[in-house]
């Protein structure tokens, strides 16, 4: 594919806007422990988080029902929260007020009635979950369809070691997300001899494909100019390959495949408002626990690479007040074309009850240069 692209875009209706109808990692389960209750925001909604007496998590909008007081700072007895400034208390799971304190034995009001918002909550691969379907945190109590099972980083043995880097990036979660799948800010951004330079820039052609609400580079051999790769060859003997999915709203999987060795990985980036967003980086792997290369590779050059990125944000941040168009200029930057355009398939399909209309109607051939 070569169109010629590269006329600045203006910014669409889209832009920057976040996606309901999804789960999105609110914390990470280590920040979660005990009776805690726990502040976070996400796609511009607080909700205070907590585990109940058994573990399991619950997310409710931090806000009570009948003054605004924010529930995170009230008490939670392991079931119920209850609202540091008139002691109302909801059930944790379903928001549902328990107990009005200031109401006498003949009050005709059916405390039951009242509700905290609270979104449904689920806790995988070291993250707490929050099913945003409505930023008032209503759609479990109101007989809304149930929400979809929240997402969860493919394994492929019963034995393997996990770890989970993130980062805040204060942007839109637009600029985050096309950072993320950006092929062409490599050799520029995160130089470096055992990765790349400016001198290992050469033509690449991958392949892609349409799945569902996304895209996928097709199974390939790694970059052969990434040492890392290299690497892994060398001591797996096995040829490696690599497949990398981008799904709505925010969620970039990649997987290599050597033999029985296996690394899986997900970064998301999560709007927490509209100009900031959080990367959440979760890797699985299998490969030589005994050999600290993978181990190597996820805690130290991965933090270094999230760091460069971060920086390349900050920095981009500077121009964005002042220009927001931007251009999206033939292969290189096709995947974050095919983003906005999935984006705005996945809104009017909405609005439209029919089925998205694909962007990517077919097997497809990118090329370009890093
Ligand atoms: S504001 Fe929460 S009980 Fe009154
Ligand atoms: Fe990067």
């Amino acid at each position: 594919m070569n169109e010629g692209t590269g006329t600045p875009s203006k910014p669409t209706e889209q832009a920057g806007e976040m996606l309901w109808g999804f789960w999105y990692p609110a914390l990470r389960s280590d920040q979660l422990r005990g009776r805690k209750l726990v502040r976070a925001l996400l796609l511009e909604v607080p909700l205070v988080l907590g585990r109940d007496s058994a573990g399991k998590p619950f997310a409710l909008r931090d806000i009570c029902p009948h003054r605004a007081f924010p529930l995170s700072f009230g008490r939670f007895d392991g079931a119920n929260v209850e609202c540091a400034y008139h002691g109302w208390q909801f059930d944790a799971h379903t928001g549902q007020c328990r107990h009005i304190p200031s109401l006498t034995a003949d009050s005709k009001l059916k405390c039951e009635r009242i509700y905290a918002g609270s979104f449904p909550c689920e806790e995988r691969d070291g993250y707490i979950w929050a099913f945003m379907a409505d930023p008032e945190g209503r759609a479990a109590v109101f007989g809304d369809a149930p929400a979809p099972p929240a997402p969860e980083l493919p394994t492929f043995s019963p034995r393997y070691q996990i770890a989970h880097l993130w980062a805040d990036l204060p942007c839109s979660v637009d600029h985050g997300i096309i950072g993320l799948m950006d092929p062409a800010h490599g050799p520029f951004v995160h130089q470096a001899w055992w990765w790349r330079t400016r001198r290992s820039i050469r033509d690449k052609a991958k392949q892609f494909e349409p799945i569902p609400n996304g895209f996928r580079m097709s199974p390939h051999a790694p970059s052969a100019n990434s040492a890392p790769y290299k690497i892994l060859k060398l001591i797996t003997g096995e040829p490696a390959t690599t497949t990398i999915d981008f799904v709505l709203p925010n969620q970039r999987f990649e997987q290599i495949r050597a033999g029985r060795y296996w690394l899986s990985s997900r970064t998301t980036v999560t709007p927490v408002k509209r100009d900031l967003c959080r990367l959440d980086f979760v890797a699985a792997w299998n490969i030589l626990p005994w050999f600290p290369i993978v181990s190597f590779i996820l805690h130290v050059l991965g933090p270094r690479f999230i760091q460069q990125d971060t920086e390349v944000i900050e920095k981009q941040g500077l121009g964005l007040k002042y220009e927001d168009r931007m251009m999206l200029v033939d292969d290189a930057d096709r995947q974050a074309r095919w983003y906005f355009e999935l984006k705005a398939a996945l809104l009017e399909s909405r609005r439209t009850g029919e089925p998205l209309r694909h962007p990517v109607t077919g097997p497809v051939t990118l090329r370009w240069r890093s």
